[in-house]
């Protein structure tokens, strides 16, 4: 069966990456067609629109969506682009690599974050002359869920460890429900795991980061929670996500548009080109998801390297460094 993926470089190092990682998709023996579309600043100036109506319908349409980075008018396009695609879901894995300085090289664990509700509701309200309150939404849908997930995920992928981060001894109804709802699904599923309160989680992952394997979480705690885990594995240029909807998904590396790079031609291509691993295991094509993974792996092993690694590749040598592992 072919698959339709919707390609949204955007701005900046968008353009660069993207590509990069289109072309490693174009070497694998997958059924694949990719539809380009534009988002972003530059697309905004031209267009008026940061968000124009054929990219939303684009993203729709496809199957999945492989999104860069968009500048300053990111928050109006990564924003409705995961509401388009429905996404419930937020999937971060934090690897540490051989061969890549990072404060804990046996790093490898994967936050399962709720990408909806929680405290960015954007429930926002003045009540009084310096008083302001914002509502915390939790459903036992979305929770189940990410639940439902996060323990299959930790199943197919053979982690062992799944913790559950919360708050509920404090938010006792919305993290009450959030923590029920997780442990209804895992006992209906004979899971094992551990829920932990989110702030002692997170001096734990500081101090023992091997001892985790997926970390199921609330919004915020899954915020804050990855990019400590970014910390830890040292790289904005190595981290993928994927955003999971019911229909459809979104995959896009964490970082941004990097302008103090961009145009240079030395944007590491490694987060993006993780990200469409992630693409290639949610379309079910888990070995050449695997594949793409090992690749870069074994080019973050023993270079090239790019700029922001200590090397001086360029983001096209890299990506053929990568391509010649896999052909
Ligand atoms: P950034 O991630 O673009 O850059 C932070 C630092 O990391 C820079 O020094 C950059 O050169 C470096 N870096 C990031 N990715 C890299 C890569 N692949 N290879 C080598 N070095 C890399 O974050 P910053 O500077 O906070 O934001 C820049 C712009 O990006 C802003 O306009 C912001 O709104 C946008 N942004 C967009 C996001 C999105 O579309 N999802 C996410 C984050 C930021
Ligand atoms: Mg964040």
């Amino acid at each position: 069966m072919s698959h339709e993926v919707a390609v949204v470089p955007g701005d900046g190092i968008g353009r660069e990456v993207v590509p990069a990682a289109v072309d490693v998709l174009k070497t694998l023996d997958v059924s694949l067609s990719f539809v380009h579309s534009e988002a972003g600043d530059k697309t905004k100036s031209q267009r008026g629109k940061a968000l124009p109506d054929e990219t939303r319908e684009a993203v729709a349409d496809a199957d999945v969506t492989l999104f860069g980075a968009a500048g300053e008018t990111a928050a109006d396009v990564i924003l409705p682009l995961r509401s388009v695609v429905n996404s419930y879901v937020n999937v971060r894995p934090v690897r540490a690599y051989p061969g890549v300085d990072a404060v804990a090289p046996k790093t490898d664990l994967v936050f399962v974050r709720e990408n909806t509700e929680g405290v960015y509701s954007g429930i926002e309200s003045e009540v009084a002359d310096g008083v302001r309150t914002l509502t915390r939404v939790v459903t036992e849908t979305a929770s189940k869920a990410v639940a439902s997930f996060g323990f299959e995920y930790a199943n197919h992928n053979g982690y062992e460890q799944v913790t559950v981060a919360h708050k509920a001894n404090v938010m006792r109804e919305t993290d009450g429900l959030f923590l029920d709802a997780v442990e209804r699904v895992g006992a209906n599923r004979n899971a094992s795991y551990n829920t932990e309160l989110m702030d002692a989680l997170a001096m734990e992952l500081v101090m023992h980061p091997e001892e985790y394997g997926v970390i199921i979480c609330p919004n915020l705690a899954g915020d804050v929670l990855s990019d400590l885990g970014a910390g830890l594995v040292g790289g904005l240029g190595l981290l993928p996500s994927a955003n999971i909807g019911e229909e459809n998904a979104l995959f896009e590396p964490v970082h941004g548009t990097a302008p103090d790079i961009a145009g240079t031609g030395v944007a590491n291509p490694a987060a993006t080109i993780l990200s469409a691993a992630l693409l290639l295991e949610y379309l079910g094509h888990d070995e050449e998801s695997t594949r793409v993974r090992q690749a870069v792996e074994a080019v973050l092993a023993d270079g090239p390297h790019t700029p922001d690694l200590g090397g001086t590749a360029s983001t096209e040598s890299v990506r053929d460094a990568v391509i010649a592992r896999l052909t």
